[in-house]
């Protein structure tokens, strides 16, 4: 056979041949390879499992209005894990499957289990079940670990501002953990707003890493008037940025909590000059006041009753209640994993009705232009039509 211009080209390099006859010799054994199996699919198949069986070990109250649920693998075995991700835990709750994203709040290094850490939440349904009814020796099925939310070496400066509200302290914990643990060379300043020192999940501990370990700062900061507290007060924002961590520009700045806070703060440091790619967002879901977003029709209550037509089915559906939601109380399945937008799993497509779109979706450009919608995202503002 002649050669290629590739050929020619790699042969005029120092070391060209050596490449050209490596890539021969990989084209020969990838064949054999091929013929032997799938051996790339075997080995791949644990670090990627499509759905992890655990159950529950242990549960520790934290006496803070959260549990820490620590989930074993029933195999024994569970897939590695980046600081930062989270699983989608399913549950089935008086007949309906639904499920629900939780990150992983335990160290990476600790291989033997993932814990979560579930708060209370207002008007809550699987943190209500998950607080209230669960016991160890419960089975569940999760997917995952997924989740962009996670230090990138390549990417991020060594010094990270981690920016935490409520329960959005759960990722920052496993991060934090992996790098004091493994004596990682970052350096972190935590914020942690909070209604009261009461409310902060994991106060103690942070406090006793920050004595520790000279590379982590750590501050609370809490908006509830309390007698006797003489830290930070009020709602974590640009002042307590710039006065306890005056080297933010230098930062990597991750955020995690509420919408609203997570919001808040992005405009917080947008105001103070860090640009946006030094900016990283956790999502925490869907929204809980969809009426209250921008762009909400003005005539509707949110308590509007819908139609929602799927093949041969029609289903009801709340204005107020994303379309997945509807579609899983009437027990018809769809793939899922993040519920905030961000993985496309859920997507549909709308062939008739109108949605609304809440922000935060990520969709791609091919599926805006053939009309796909992510479903944990897509509120049905009329009767609407969709293809699964
Ligand atoms: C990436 C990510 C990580 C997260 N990590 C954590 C974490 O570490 N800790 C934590 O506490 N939370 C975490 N969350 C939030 C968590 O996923 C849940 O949203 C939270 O626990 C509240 O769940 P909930 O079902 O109680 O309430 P919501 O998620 O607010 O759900 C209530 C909604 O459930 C629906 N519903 C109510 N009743 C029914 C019914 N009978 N049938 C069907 N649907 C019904 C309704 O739409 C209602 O509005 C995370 C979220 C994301 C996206
Ligand atoms: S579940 Fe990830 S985009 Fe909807």
């Amino acid at each position: 056979m002649g050669k290629t211009l590739k050929d020619t080209l790699l042969g005029t390099l120092v070391h060209g041949e050596e490449v050209l006859e490596d890539i021969r010799v990989l084209r020969k054994v990838s064949q054999d390879k091929i013929t032997e199996g799938n051996e790339a699919d075997a080995r791949i198949a644990p670090l990627h499992a499509k759905v992890l069986h655990l159950v529950v070990s242990a549960i520790i109250d934290t006496g803070k209005n959260a549990k820490v649920i620590r989930l074993s693998g029933t195999e024994g075995y569970l897939p590695p894990f980046e600081a930062g991700q989270y699983i989608n835990l399913f549950t089935e709750i008086d007949g309906v499957r639904t499920s629900r994203p939780y990150s992983i709040s335990s160290s990476p290094r600790q291989r033997g289990y993932y814990e979560i850490t579930v708060a209370r939440s207002a008007c809550g349904f699987v943190s209500d079940y998950l607080l209230d009814e669960v016991k160890v020796g419960d089975a569940f099925t999760a997917n995952g670990p997924a989740g962009v939310f996670r230090y990138q070496p390549v990417f991020h400066s060594k010094k990270s501002l981690f920016l935490a509200g409520g329960s959005g302290i759960t990722p920052f914990l496993s991060m934090t953990r992996e790098v004091l643990e493994a004596h990682l060379d970052r350096d972190i300043v935590l914020l942690y707003g909070c209604r009261n020192e009461q409310a902060a999940l994991y106060h103690e501990e942070l406090g006793a890493y920050a004595e520790a370990y000279p590379d982590f700062r750590y501050h609370l900061v809490i908006s509830d008037n309390v007698s006797g507290w003489t830290g930070e007060t009020g709602f974590l924002d640009g002042a307590h940025i710039t006065r306890l961590v005056p080297d933010y520009k230098e930062r990597t700045c991750y955020i995690c909590g509420p919408q609203v806070m997570n919001e808040f703060c992005q405009r917080e440091l947008e105001a103070l000059g860090v640009p946006e790619k030094r900016i990283r967002r956790e999502l925490f879901g869907a929204c809980k006041n969809i009426e209250k977003e921008a762009g909400w029709p003005a005539e509707l209550t949110g308590g509007e009753v819908f139609h929602v037509t799927v093949g041969n089915r029609t289903i009801e559906a709340l204005a107020n209640e994303p379309i997945l939601v509807a579609l899983e109380r009437a027990g018809i399945r769809v793939n899922v994993c993040c519920r905030s937008g961000e993985c496309s799993l859920c997507r549909v497509k709308l062939v008739a009705g109108k949605v609304f779109l809440s922000k935060g979706m990520m969709l791609r450009k091919a599926d805006e232009q053939y009309g796909y919608i992510h479903s944990c995202k897509a509120y049905p503002i009329s009767d609407v039509s969709i293809l699964l």
